[in-house]
């Protein structure tokens, strides 16, 4: 029983021939900077990896340092916050997971790095849950009926949103993609909410695997040599039998 089936997007990473889009990913990664990041970490990612989003070694030097991360004065010892290095990982915007939990009402945004490998269908889930905000009030269940009428008693617990896609119905992330052009975008793509939710899954989809197409591509030479190895079999039996009548 699914309340909602996610949407699905198409994506030029999907299916056998699949590629990256790289403007997407760019334009992913923007959404993330200037959006999630306010909330949410991608520990498991480097500023240097930012090379498979077709950034040269000068652009990553000068996108790591427009980030703050963690660090300790070799004075005082202190923790301080610098400029990140190309080495570093996109940091956490709060110290520690209190600190996290304190800040969204008890639910700690968690690290967004893997979130589309941890999740079913994880590319269509972020992008169904980031524009799958409705009003329970007029939500409709998939069979038709109406959330209200079928369970007159639900009520959105307070300091959550309702969200059909989010397992537990109502999630403690508030809309993070309100309106259109909340991100200007590079390229000139019209940032339309689902625009920003499509590329951002993009995005988290490369940080989640990042070798995915070449895992994809390396199954051709491995199919080619399959064929040949089985042909050479096939050949190699006949000639084995040939004097056996
Ligand atoms: C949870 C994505 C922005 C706060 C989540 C989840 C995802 C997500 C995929 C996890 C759902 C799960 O566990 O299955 C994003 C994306 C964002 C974004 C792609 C940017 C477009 C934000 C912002 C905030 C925030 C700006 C803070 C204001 C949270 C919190 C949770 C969460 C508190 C945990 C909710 C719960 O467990 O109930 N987010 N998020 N997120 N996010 Fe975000």
């Amino acid at each position: 029983f699914h309340l909602a089936p996610k949407e699905d997007v198409s994506y030029a990473f999907e299916g056998p021939v699949g590629h990256w889009d790289i403007a997407q990913l760019q334009r992913g990664y923007k959404v993330y900077k200037e959006v999630c990041s306010a909330c949410h970490s991608l520990n498991l990612v480097a500023f240097r990896n930012l090379a498979g989003l077709g950034y040269s070694e000068a652009q990553i030097k000068a996108e790591a340092a427009s980030w703050q991360v963690p660090g300790i004065d070799p004075d005082t010892g202190e923790n301080v916050s610098r400029p990140g290095e190309p080495t570093d990982y996109f940091p956490s915007p709060y110290p520690n997971d209190v600190a996290a939990k304190a800040a969204n009402g008890g639910k700690a945004p968690p690290d967004l790095s893997l979130i589309t490998k941890a999740r079913e269908e994880g590319t269509h889930y972020v992008h169904s849950l980031l524009t799958g905000y409705r009003d329970p009030a007029t939500f409709a269940l998939s069979n038709g009926e109406s959330l209200t009428e079928e369970f007159p008693d639900y009520e959105v617990p307070p300091g959550t949103y309702f969200n059909p896609y989010f397992p537990a119905l109502a999630i403690g992330m508030p809309p993070p993609l309100t309106s259109a052009g909340q991100v200007t975008y590079d390229d000139g793509m019209d940032a339309s909410i689902d625009q920003m939710a499509t590329d951002v899954s993009a995005f988290l989809t490369w940080t989640a695997e990042p070798m995915l197409i070449k895992r994809k591509q390396t199954g051709w030479p491995v199919l080619g040599f399959l064929l040949l190895a089985t042909l050479l079999a096939w050949f190699a039996k006949k000639q084995v039998w040939a004097p056996v009548k």
